[in-house]
């Protein structure tokens, strides 16, 4: 059974995703802890109902960022899980915090990346005007949103939406995405190489993963 750890900063919808996933077993993993920055993320109260242990590292509690930044590393890595998944997480990484997690921290972000990276995709992406848009999952690296890509999902961008109903659909596909891109790490399916992220065929041939909405 592979490790995971969450670490969510609000709402923590996408934790609920992968909460349910394990519960369904479609995932080979257990949660063992939930990291929050945020005391009041209604994120706690569903890691509560499922039985998974929380740790608050309060980041209005720290005299610098760089010392809250040393604790969320340390209690990242008393955990020793297999897998850390930044599911809302509203912080960016350290660069030491990376580094010492390479290859095992993911990231789910609202947008098609390399397109609309940071804060306000969706709004970035309605400015823009594309006509489609989606999430994507990837390896967390030393930039912003810019690691190697495991999984994404697409929604069509309609002429009448706005930041939240294109959220809202984009929300559906995260949902999705993020336990997959999960399961297929756990059964040890993602190879990186360079930028480019490879999945590995599964007992279903090798296209038995989720991939566009
Ligand atoms: C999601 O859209 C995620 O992609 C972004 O922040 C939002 C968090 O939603 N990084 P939730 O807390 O998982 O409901």
């Amino acid at each position: 059974m592979k490790k995971l750890v969450v670490l969510a900063s609000g709402r923590g919808s996408n934790f609920q995703a992968v909460i349910d996933a394990l519960a369904r077993g479609n995932i080979p993993a257990e949660c063992s802890g939930l990291v929050t920055d945020n005391p009041s993320a209604y994120a706690i109260s569903r890691a509560e109902r499922a039985g998974i242990p929380v740790y608050v590292v309060d980041f209005s509690s720290f005299p610098s960022k760089e010392e809250y930044e040393r604790e969320m590393q340390s209690v990242l890595l008393n955990l020793s899980a297999d897998l850390y998944i930044l599911a809302g997480y509203m912080r960016i990484v350290d660069t030491a915090t990376v580094r010492a997690f390479a290859g095992k921290m993911i990231n789910i972000h609202p947008a098609l990346l390399p397109s609309f990276p940071g804060l306000h995709a969706q709004h970035q992406a309605l400015s823009y005007g594309v006509k489609v848009s989606g999430c994507t999952v990837h390896f967390v690296d030393e930039g912003m949103d810019s690691g190697p890509v495991i999984l994404q999902g697409c929604v069509p961008v309609f002429e009448e939406d706005n930041e939240e109903t294109l959220a809202e659909r984009i929300l559906a596909q995260e949902h999705r995405c993020l336990p997959e891109a999960i399961r297929l790490f756990c059964e040890g399916r993602l190879i990186i190489d360079g930028r480019r992220v490879h999945i590995l065929p599964g007992n279903g041939g090798p296209h038995d993963y989720g991939v566009s909405g």
